[in-house]
C-alpha cells in the first residue's frame, strides 16, 4: 500500500520534475477588494480575479536554473538558514527546541495517529520547502511549528522587514476576524459556532486559531501527513499540561478530499495556507468536499496569499523570485491562476466575498445555501 510505503522511510521518492506549465493569458492584475488591518470597512463584493505570472517562456528557462541540482541545493540550504537565523533573532530558541523533540519518541506518537489506509495523491509527494520528501518526513514535521513563526514574523508590515515574535499570531489573529466579520455580512452569527473543520491543518497553528476566533466550538483538524499530525498532537499535549485545560481539538488523518468525517455536521470548514500547496483540481475537489461536511447555511473559509497584492505583484514582476519561490512550491502557478470565486461557486457555495488580513494575505468566506 503507498501510505505505508511512504510512512516507511520514504527516501525511494524522485525529486520534483520540471512542470509544464500551462499557457496563461498575460493579464493586468485585477484590483483587489481591500479593507485596512484593523478596520471594519464593508466586504467587497467578490473575491479577487486569478492574476498571471511571468510568461511561460521566461519562467521555463529561469525555472530550468533552479532544477539544476547545485543552485537548488544552496538556495535551500540559504533560505534554511535564514528562517533559523530569522527564528532565533525573534527569540525562538531553535536548536533547544529541535533538541527536545528529536529525543522524544516519535514512532510511539505516529502510531497514535496514522491511518495506514490513506493513499497519497501524486502532487501531494512531490518535494516541498526544499525537504526532499515535502510534507511526509521528520525534518519538515518537527521544524514546522517553528518555521511558521519565523517566516510570518514580518507579515503584518508592507515591506516584510519589521520582524515580530507574534506575527504569525498576529496573521492568524486577523484571518478569525475577518471570518468573522465576513460571516456576519452574510448574515450567519459567528457565535453559534460549535463544530469547525480544519482542513490542512499540519500540528494545529490554524486549528487552535480556530479555536480562540469560535471558543464555543470543537475543532477536528484534517491533514494527509501523520507526521504534522503526530507533532501536532505532542504540542497539545504540552500546550495542555501548560494550561491545565483540554482542548476542544483532535486530528483526523485523511485527504481533505475524503475526509471520512459525517456529511452536514459542521458548522465551518476552514482552509488555511493550504490551497497554494495544491493542484486546481484538489483545491476544487476539496471544496465539494467541503460544501458536503457544512450543514445548510455552513461557511466555508479559506486564508492564503493574495496574489493581487502588491508584495505578491513584486516577485511576479520578478521571473527569478517567482521561480526561486516556486521551486519550494510545486504548484504555486496553479494557485495564483485559479479563479477562487468560481471555484467556490462551482462546488454549489454562495458568491464568495474576500478581505484582506495581512497585507499580502485574503480570507476568502462564502456559505452553504440555506436549502442546499
Ligand atoms: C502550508 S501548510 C498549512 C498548515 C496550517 N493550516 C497552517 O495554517 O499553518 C499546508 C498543509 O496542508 C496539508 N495538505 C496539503 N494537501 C492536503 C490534502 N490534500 N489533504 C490534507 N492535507 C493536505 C499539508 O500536509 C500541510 O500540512
Amino acid at each position: 500500500m503507498q501510505g505505508q510505503r511512504l510512512l516507511q522511510g520514504s527516501a525511494h521518492r524522485p525529486a520534483a520534475k520540471p512542470q509544464q506549465q500551462p499557457r496563461q493569458p498575460r493579464r493586468r492584475p485585477a484590483a483587489a477588494p481591500r479593507a485596512a488591518a484593523g478596520s471594519s470597512a464593508a466586504p467587497a463584493a467578490a473575491a479577487a480575479a486569478p492574476v498571471a505570472p511571468p510568461p511561460p517562456a521566461i519562467m521555463g528557462v529561469v525555472e530550468g536554473l533552479f532544477q539544476w541540482k547545485p543552485l537548488f541545493n544552496m538556495a535551500a540550504k540559504k533560505a534554511r538558514s535564514m528562517i533559523v537565523q530569522r527564528g532565533e533573532a525573534i527569540g525562538i530558541d531553535w536548536a533547544g527546541a529541535m533538541a527536545k523533540r528529536r529525543a522524544h519518541d516519535w514512532d510511539a506518537e505516529l502510531k497514535g495517529v496514522v491511518n495506514y489506509a490513506v493513499t497519497y495523491p501524486d502532487y501531494y509527494t512531490k518535494a516541498f520547502h526544499a525537504y526532499e520528501q515535502g510534507n511526509l518526513c521528520w525534518d519538515s514535521a518537527l521544524e514546522v511549528t517553528l518555521a511558521a513563526q519565523s517566516v510570518h514574523a514580518g507579515v503584518m508590515d508592507p515591506a516584510n522587514k519589521a520582524f515580530r515574535r507574534d506575527g504569525d499570531a498576529a496573521l492568524r489573529g486577523a484571518y478569525g476576524e475577518r471570518t468573522r466579520q465576513l460571516m456576519a455580512a452574510q448574515g450567519f452569527d459567528p457565535a453559534s459556532v460549535r463544530s469547525a473543520v480544519d482542513l490542512g491543518c499540519a500540528t494545529g497553528l490554524s486549528s487552535l486559531a480556530l479555536l480562540e476566533a469560535f471558543p464555543g466550538a470543537a475543532v477536528t483538524g484534517v491533514d494527509l501527513s501523520p507526521y504534522f499530525l503526530a507533532v501536532g498532537r505532542y504540542e497539545q499535549r504540552e500546550r495542555e499540561a501548560d494550561t491545565g485545560r483540554p482542548e476542544a481539538l483532535s486530528f483526523v488523518h485523511a485527504p481533505a478530499e475524503a475526509t471520512g468525517l459525517p456529511a452536514a455536521s459542521c458548522d465551518l470548514v476552514s482552509m488555511c495556507l493550504v490551497a497554494h500547496e495544491l493542484p486546481q483540481s484538489a483545491t476544487r475537489a476539496i471544496l465539494r468536499e467541503a460544501y458536503r461536511l457544512l450543514k445548510p447555511g455552513g461557511v466555508m473559509a479559506i486564508m492564503e496569499m493574495n496574489p493581487a497584492s502588491p508584495a505578491f505583484q513584486r516577485i511576479f514582476s520578478n521571473p527569478f523570485a517567482f521561480a526561486a519561490f516556486k521551486s519550494t512550491e510545486p504548484h504555486l502557478t496553479e494557485y495564483v491562476t485559479l479563479d477562487l470565486a468560481a471555484a467556490y461557486t462551482d462546488a454549489g457555495f454562495n458568491a464568495p466575498q474576500q478581505l484582506e488580513n495581512t497585507p499580502r494575505h485574503r480570507t476568502v468566506v462564502a456559505r452553504k445555501p440555506q436549502a442546499a
